[in-house]
């Protein structure tokens, strides 16, 4: 099913930040899960530059208590610029986090109930426009020479229209942490989504296609999750609000030309960590010479 209507373009994008980063604990008692690094950037900035790399100016952060330095990050930091600029040191390492004024909302998930809820929370900025919406615990990073996943998402949003999930495929005993699709036709890197589960059990899975963590979604969902009621771990589930609107509007899924870090998991931030180092100029060769050292000892 394709959407042949004009598309609104896709303008906003809402972080889900209210989570509680139990994996993480005790780093993340008094800091923010999406405040960890991947070397020198918090996890929220990957998923900023994400955005923007797409053309999406106006973020929406649903965040919780405690999670006030994550819209500190993106604020103009007076202090530190002018002790910077008395100190002769460029600024350009800001760049990234300057937001032009007003494009930054921060609403509150005063009750942790779920993603979904979280989503539902930004009802009133997101308006009657379809939405961007990033996980930014899932770093996506693209294979050389290809857009950011989000930008990869926009375009195929071009051509079909309606709601879009990144999906990527993971060994059959992994389904069962995650919501995964029910694939339909396929075309290219598009697949129609015929159905969705939140953590089948693995026999009942209905594929090994998993949901990442990005999605374009109509405003309609907004409606769904107004009467969710809870699912899976008694939360209110983003999938199962998806789920309804299968068959009323298009639904594709895009394989994302890249790779997906789970940096809510500690193996996944390590593997990421590594990943990257090892693709930075700066510091390739010694992060190589330090892991060849530490697996000759290990
Ligand atoms: P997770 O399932 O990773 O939960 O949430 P979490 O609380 O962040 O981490 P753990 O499992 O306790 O370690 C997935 C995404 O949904 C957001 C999280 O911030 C994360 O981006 N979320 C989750 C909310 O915003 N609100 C919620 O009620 C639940």
């Amino acid at each position: 099913m394709t959407d042949n209507a004009p598309r609104k373009p896709i303008r906003k994008a809402v972080f889900p930040v209210a989570g509680m980063g139990t994996r993480f604990l005790p780093a993340t008692k008094a800091i923010p899960k999406e405040m960890l690094p991947v070397i020198d950037r918090p996890l929220i900035q990957y998923a900023v530059d994400e955005a923007r790399e797409a053309g999406i100016d106006q973020l929406i952060f649903v965040t919780g208590r405690g999670k006030t330095a994550i819209v500190e990050h993106f604020d103009h930091a007076f202090e530190l610029e002018t002790t910077m600029k008395d100190r002769e040191k460029s600024l350009e390492i800001l760049e990234p986090t300057r937001i032009q004024p007003g494009n930054l909302v921060a609403v509150r998930q005063q009750v942790p109930l779920g993603l979904g809820h979280a989503i539902w929370c930004a009802r009133t900025v997101v308006g009657d426009e379809p939405f961007a919406i990033f996980l930014p615990d899932e770093l996506m990073i693209a294979n050389k020479g290809s857009t950011g996943c989000m930008k990869q998402m926009v375009e195929a949003y071009n051509e079909v229209g309606g709601n879009l999930i990144s999906v990527l495929e993971v060994p059959e005993e992994d389904v069962s942490s995650y919501g995964v699709i029910a694939p339909g036709a396929k075309h290219g890197a598009l697949t129609e989504v015929t159905g969705l589960v939140e953590k089948p059990r693995r026999e009942d899975a209905p594929s090994n296609l998993i949901i990442s963590g990005r999605y374009i979604l109509q405003p309609e969902v907004m409606r769904v999750l107004e009467g969710q009621e809870k699912g899976a771990g008694g939360e209110i589930q983003l999938t199962d609000a998806m789920a309804q609107m299968i068959g009323s509007q298009p639904f594709h899924a895009v394989t994302f030309a890249g790779k997906r870090y789970d940096c809510g998991s500690k193996t996944g931030m390590v593997e990421a960590t590594l990943a990257l180092a090892l693709e930075r100029e700066d510091m390739a060769d010694e992060v190589r010479a330090i892991a060849r050292r530490l697996l000759e000892a290990s």
